[in-house]
């Protein structure tokens, strides 16, 4: 044969893939997919780079793309390329011809669930519909493919009727109903109808600051939302009195009563505040914030919050070697069932600090490191900003990590050079601080 450097065989004569089975989770407002592939070398020598199209349409949606062997991250690198598709290069073990591989893509994905139709009356109940590619666009042929859907009703509908829906209890099964081989980067559309009485609530920016306070051996968090509610839109309007006598503000529906907030065990000071002040209500039950608007955020209604608390910080932060320390923060910290459009999230390292690096369990977009001088500070506080788009609440199981050099000399600085009385304040503070921590001890 020919030996072109340049000319990529045919990739669809690479594998086959013997077996896909899709797994959908649409319990949240956004979905999870775990795409089973068990894949065949076709090829008469060894392989083991297997390529998975995205579709850059949908790329703005994607919160997370990965791919996994033996429940093992494998790595997998981006190849860019003209056309529908940008494609992700998994570097799976060496599979010898003739022989099989079973591995799977994960995949989180923002936006794909919305309400149908998209208004309706108070008492009326809310379907979505969630439209995904029919087929996995893979580069090769499919003998045999499956879905199942997790977390919707069991009277989901596939609105094209290419499958038929098969409850099991806990999922539905969905299989074509002509079995046929899939062709490689088959196209259609599958659009899922189900009943979900529940808000969409999306955090479209989320600014979320993080304070170092060696000092007070604590940890400080503040969180900035714009949210809004995805649901569909109330027909006829608001009326207040009409809500207030009515049964539904007890009840589930497409609209939000309260965030819950799940916080970082042990957290203490608390606060929450909106645009109207103070007014809105809060309640503490164990590790959970409910922060409860005066109003009920109806479909398409935005509501924007300020919530912040302290931990202690040693639950945070580790000493790496002598003057270098580790902080391991969650991404995001909020309501159960959120998704989150952009996210800046902000450390502001002790003064004098020097920041070492940072490790991310996601990609970012991008990052900055600023100095800023304060009245009293020497030198100035270093902040690291790191900008994230499409986000999910279980994000918070993943944390950031940063490293920074923090010498027990910069430690004290700053109250010699700010003169007797400061130093007295701070020192008491310090004192009293450290009081507190030994009575937590003491009750745990
Ligand atoms: C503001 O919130 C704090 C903490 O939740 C609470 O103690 C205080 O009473 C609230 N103030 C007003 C005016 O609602
Ligand atoms: C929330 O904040 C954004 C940005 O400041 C603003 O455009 C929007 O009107 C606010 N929404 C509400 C309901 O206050």
């Amino acid at each position: 044969m020919l030996f072109l450097p340049f000319l990529v065989l045919p990739v669809a004569l690479c594998w086959t893939n013997v077996l896909v089975e899709r797994t959908l989770d649409v319990s949240k407002l956004y979905t999870k997919e775990i795409i089973e592939i068990t894949a065949k070398n076709t090829e008469e020598t060894p392989l083991s780079a297997y390529v998975f199209p995205i579709l850059k349409a949908d790329e703005p949606n994607l919160a997370m793309v990965l791919a996994a062997y033996q429940n093992l991250v494998v790595p997998a690198r981006a190849l860019n390329k003209l056309g529908l598709y940008n494609e992700l290069e998994v570097s799976l073990p060496s599979v010898e011809p003739g022989e099989e591989i079973t591995f799977s893509i994960q995949i989180v994905r923002l936006e794909d669930i919305r309400p149908s139709p998209d208004t309706i009356p108070l008492d009326g109940v809310q379907n979505v519909v969630v439209s995904l590619p029919r087929y996995v666009p893979l580069p090769y042929t499919t003998s045999s493919y499956k879905i199942a859907v997790v977390g919707a009703s069991d009277d989901i509908k596939d609105e094209q009727g290419v499958f038929q829906s098969e409850p099991h209890g806990k999922f539905v099964t969905l299989t074509p109903k002509t079995a046929s081989e899939i062709e490689p980067f088959a196209e259609g559309e599958l659009t899922l109808l189900f009943e979900k009485n529940a808000p969409l609530p999306v955090a479209e920016k989320l600014d979320r600051s993080v304070w170092l306070l060696h000092w007070g051996d604590s940890i400080s968090f503040e969180e900035t939302y714009e949210t809004t509610n995805k649901a569909a839109k109330l027909q006829g309007g608001f009326l207040r009195l009409a809500w207030m006598q009515s049964r539904y503000q007890y009840l589930q529906g497409p609209y939000v009563l309260a965030y819950d907030m799940e916080l970082p065990r042990g957290f203490r000071e608390a606060y929450f505040v909106d645009l109207v002040g103070n007014v809105s209500t809060s309640t503490i039950v164990g590790n959970h914030l409910i922060l409860r608007p005066r109003y009920p955020l109806f479909g398409g209604w935005n509501y924007n919050f300020t919530v912040g608390w302290t931990n202690q910080l040693a639950k945070f932060v580790r000493k790496s070697d002598d003057n270098t320390y580790l902080v391991k923060v969650p991404l995001v910290n909020g309501h159960t069932d959120m998704s989150y459009r952009n996210v800046t999230l902000l450390f502001y390292l002790p003064e004098n600090a020097k920041l070492v690096d940072f490790k991310s369990p996601i990609p970012y977009e991008d990052y900055k490191v600023v100095t800023e001088k304060s009245y009293f500070d020497f030198k100035g506080r270093s902040k690291l900003e790191v900008y994230y788009k499409n986000l999910v609440d279980e994000f918070k199981q993943s944390d950031v990590v940063v490293k920074y050099e923090y010498s027990a000399k910069d430690f004290w600085m700053k109250p010699v050079i700010v003169g007797g009385f400061l130093f007295v304040a701070l020192m008491s503070y310090l004192l009293l601080t450290k009081v507190d921590v030994q009575i937590d001890k003491r009750e745990q």
